[in-house]
């Protein structure tokens, strides 16, 4: 291993998560971790039961160690990141999950390569991505991909800094979701919303080749 490698590797998860920010604030969305607070609101919106999750965006896997608590297999997990420093700390801390270097907005091809299909696709999207500075086009690719990944009931669960809901009310329509504003945190830095995102139920209910 190379000396840098070392070094990384000693520091604070916190300190590394901090300098990835400086490099890419908008990319990375947050200048510290979730907190656990955030991360428990986030689990209370699982659907029950729930076996199988993506997760977007895992950072320091905070949501990682979450769902883990929750009882959610290693097995049964799905994570990506983007950030090369960050993807090697959660495979370096999560070793018996599927954790890929990759783009949320690649999310349907790497699902399927991953078994993410059919009837083992997913109950729960858990997002930690900073949607609500993204360009609508890549709003809408990330979600449609979410929800072509998830079970006809599953949910999109995403946390927003922002006032309001952070998936503008085109990509809603246009997918044909349901959105609903779960909870909120002052006990996050900064404070935090958490949104849960559903299929209508009439396209639930339509048989596929209608959808
Ligand atoms: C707000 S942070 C997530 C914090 C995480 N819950 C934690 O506690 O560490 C957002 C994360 O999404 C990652 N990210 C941003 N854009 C991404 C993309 N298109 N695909 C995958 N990951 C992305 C960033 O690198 C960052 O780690």
């Amino acid at each position: 291993m190379k000396p840098k490698d070392e070094a990384t590797r000693s520091l604070p998860v916190g300190w590394t998560f901090f300098r990835q920010w400086l490099k890419n604030p908008l990319r990375v969305a947050a200048i510290s971790p979730s907190s656990k607070q955030l991360a428990r609101q986030m689990m209370t919106q699982l659907p029950k039961p729930c076996r199988r999750v993506i997760e977007l965006g895992g950072g320091t896997g905070v949501f990682t160690q979450a769902l883990i608590d929750q009882g959610i297999a290693p097995a049964d997990l799905l994570v990506l990141e983007l950030n090369e420093e960050l993807h090697q700390h959660l495979v370096r801390q999560f070793p018996g999950a599927a954790v890929v270097c990759g783009d949320a907005g690649n999310l349907f091809e790497i699902a399927s390569a991953h078994g993410f299909v059919g009837q083992e696709r997913a109950d729960a999207v858990i997002s930690g991505l900073g949607l609500l500075s993204m360009p609508r086009q890549t709003q809408q690719a990330i979600l449609q991909a979410a929800f072509d990944s998830l079970h006809p009931d599953g949910r999109f669960i995403q946390f927003t800094y922002g006032p309001a809901n952070p998936v503008t009310r085109e990509v809603i329509d246009a997918l044909e979701l349901t959105a609903r504003r779960a909870s909120f945190t002052w006990w996050n830095v900064p404070p935090a919303t958490v949104y849960v995102y559903q299929r209508r139920v009439s396209r639930m209910m339509a048989p596929r080749s209608m959808r």
